[in-house]
């Protein structure tokens, strides 16, 4: 038996997303000094109506590329009026709805929000049969089942052992490659089954479902989520204020090697172990305001166990790089 409670799922109208970090991001975005922000990733609008109730001449405008996302955003522009702008986008666009140096404070927090978790439609969840989805964006790209019946053997390996981190990756992307034409990948259920077979079935005290990894791979791979992130680091340091601060909250290691490799980056400092360019060769048009990572704390785990793998890294910008 599956003993975890990891993920929580309900009925769609039920549901609400608690903002993560949400302390720690306004300490560093310092709202209620009054400013410009962005909020690339709106979700349920937790960041976004902290940012906007921290000072009533704040401005803010919010991206998702999910349309039910814009469909939330639509309450929050009848209560703030022109301070709220919502920009029904994919986040890596961003250079063509916002100006340079316009903001003072640029918030992303990556991932997925309980409201697509936990609707069937979607496509996210194991928990709820329907068809395996997995878009950010179903206007757009190829959904999971597609996915699962069509792409590479290289591909599917690096969704399921690189994005999934899926010790067993050999066998589920082998049980993969087997069950296509059969109709069990067209399905959340009957894909999950499939992956939990081929990990060894479920185990008694396991924290996790055994598809957890191979679902989140196959997420990050559909909706090219590294890509992204690694296209809107620099133009989201484009277009903010000299002196003002992005704040990245990731979910993954991966995301996180790109952001931590990006901040230093901009801040002068080796991207890497194995960066070996000089001191005078780097830019240095950033300092990390903290060298570390930020981690929710013990009550926010708690409270939101879906918080515990999320992390905080945070830049802030000295001046205006002439290229990036
Ligand atoms: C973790 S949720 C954000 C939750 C939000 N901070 C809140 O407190 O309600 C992440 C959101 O980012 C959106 N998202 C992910 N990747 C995106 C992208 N490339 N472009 C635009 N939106 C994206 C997802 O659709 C989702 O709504």
């Amino acid at each position: 038996m599956y003993c975890g409670a990891v993920e929580f799922v309900c009925s769609p109208s039920a549901v609400s997303h608690i903002p993560v970090l949400l302390d720690e991001c306004m300490g560093f975005l310092r709202p209620e000094q009054g400013g410009a922000f962005a909020d690339l990733t709106f979700g349920g609008g937790g960041h976004s109506r902290k940012i906007l109730d921290a000072n009533e001449e704040n401005v803010l405008m919010a991206m998702d590329c999910d349309p039910d996302a814009g469909k939330r955003a639509e309450e929050m522009a009848l209560k703030y009026g022109d301070r709220f702008r919502f920009v029904d986008s994919a986040f890596q666009n961003l250079d063509r709805s916002s100006s340079p140096e316009e903001f003072d404070g640029i918030l992303l927090d990556l991932g997925i929000s309980s409201f697509q978790l936990s609707q069937a439609s979607k496509g996210f969840s194991f928990r709820l049969d329907a068809p395996i989805d997995m878009r950010l964006d179903p206007r757009e790209g190829m959904s999971a089942a597609e996915f699962l019946e069509t792409a590479s053997r290289e591909s599917l390996v690096r969704a399921v052992r690189d994005y999934g981190e899926e010790k067993r990756w050999f066998k589920v992307v082998n049980a993969i490659l087997d069950a296509r034409g059969t109709g069990e990948l067209q399905r959340t259920l009957s894909a999950a089954n499939l992956v939990a077979k081929a990990v060894g079935g479920v185990r008694a005290r396991q924290r996790i479902h055994p598809a957890t990894k191979t679902f989140q791979g196959i997420r990050i791979a559909i909706n090219g989520e590294l890509e992204s992130l690694a296209t809107v680091l620099p133009k989201a340091f484009h277009s903010l204020k000299v002196g003002g601060v992005l704040a990245v909250i990731s979910f993954h290691s991966l995301e996180d090697r790109i952001v931590k490799r990006f901040m230093r980056k901009m801040s002068g400092r080796p991207e890497h172990r194995g960066d070996k360019s000089f001191m005078d060769e780097r830019v240095c048009v950033a300092e990390m305001i903290k060298s570390k990572a930020i981690f929710p704390s013990k009550n926010e785990v708690l409270s939101n166990p879906k918080s515990r793998s999320a992390r905080l890294r945070l830049l802030r910008k000295k001046s205006s790089p002439r290229f990036l």
